[in-house]
């Protein structure tokens, strides 16, 4: 959310940030003032809260969402499912519901490649059919649908978003013990954590472990961009893939990582991760023909940019 604030108002736009902080940090936001020079203007509330949606929709003059107020782990959605339901589900139903009362129909979901399952085709295509899903996390990105021809939908498959906004003041910061194999890495690197558990060496890719598309986020967060201009065309429903297209394994990253930082990551082979799939990439030119959008940054990036983040900010945003 906050590198699309920043690339939304590089490109001129006007940010309304609304968030009940669940997982981030207000102070984000003044990092993101600080990058781009204007203000944000933020409000604290719950996508679940209908009265105080209604508020902000009043005040403010809003032409599209971005629906990025989800939670997004996959392990804690199989233990708290209800949780996930609600907010996921019952919160995007609630904002649509307040967007119709005034009139907004453009809206932006996080969608993400979880929803294609175990792929039936690689590079994974718009067309690739959805899969099951085997956590309630992935049953609600897969569910939503557009129904009234008179919206606006983009809907965007994020592959694994990783790295930071180069100037190191915004990027990722976990609760907890990290779940995602690039923040565990960075933790690793800065010595809060030991090694790296490395799920499963005996998958039918080149060296066993996983394969994933990584994605620059602030790419990501461009692509959000392209995605708003694409609303103005008052282009219906579009679904777009947003990823490099390459498939990298988890040694890889291990060893780009050690590459970019000259740090070197101890981890050990553990048992497979219940769930993951052997390879996820993506075939990302659907949106590179109809939004003009494509990944800029690669590998190396990611792992400096990540790690810039990690090193100045050791503890999140709480330094
Ligand atoms: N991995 C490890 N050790 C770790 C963490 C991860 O080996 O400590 C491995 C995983 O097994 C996998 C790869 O690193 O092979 C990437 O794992 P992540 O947890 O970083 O990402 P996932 O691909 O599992 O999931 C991510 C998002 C989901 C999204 C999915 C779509 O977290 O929200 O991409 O592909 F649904």
């Amino acid at each position: 959310g906050s590198h699309t604030c920043v690339e939304l108002q590089n490109a001129g736009y006007d940010v309304v940030v609304l968030d009940n902080l669940s997982n981030s940090s207000e102070k984000s936001l003044e990092r993101v003032e600080k990058i781009t020079g204007k203000p944000v203007k933020f409000y604290k509330k719950d996508i679940l809260d209908r009265e105080g949606l209604n508020e902000v929709f009043e005040k403010e003059d809003i032409d599209s969402c971005i629906h990025f107020a989800g939670l997004k782990a996959v392990g804690e959605s199989v233990v708290k499912p209800w949780e996930y339901y609600e907010n996921n589900i019952a919160g995007t139903l609630t904002l649509v519901d307040v967007m119709r009362k005034h009139g907004v129909k453009n809206i932006i979901f996080s969608s993400s490649a979880t929803v294609y399952g175990d792929p039936a085709i690689i590079p994974i295509t718009e067309e690739c059919p959805k899969g099951t899903c085997t956590n309630p996390y992935g049953w609600t990105k897969s569910m939503l649908q557009k129904a009234d021809p008179e919206w606006n939908v983009v809907l965007l498959r994020y592959f694994n978003p990783i790295g930071a906004h180069k100037s190191g003041l915004i990027g990722e910061n976990p609760n907890g013990i990290p779940n995602n194999l690039m923040p565990y890495i960075t933790q690793v690197a800065v010595g809060k954590l030991k090694e790296l558990g490395v799920f499963g060496n005996d998958y039918d890719t080149p060296d066993g472990t996983g394969v994933r598309d990584y994605i620059h986020v602030v790419d990501l967060a461009k692509g959000h961009v392209k995605a708003v201009k694409k609303l103005e065309d008052n282009s219906g429903l579009s679904i777009y893939n947003l990823g490099t297209g390459k498939g990298y394994s988890v040694l890889d990253i291990v060893k780009n990582f050690e590459a970019a930082t000259g740090i070197k990551i101890p981890y050990s082979i553990k048992p497979r991760r219940a769930g993951d799939v052997a390879t996820c990439y993506s075939d990302a030119t659907k949106a590179k023909k109809e939004l003009g959008w494509e990944a800029e940054y690669d590998i190396k990036d990611m792992c400096a940019d990540s790690w810039n983040f990690q090193q100045k900010n050791p503890n999140g945003y709480n330094d």
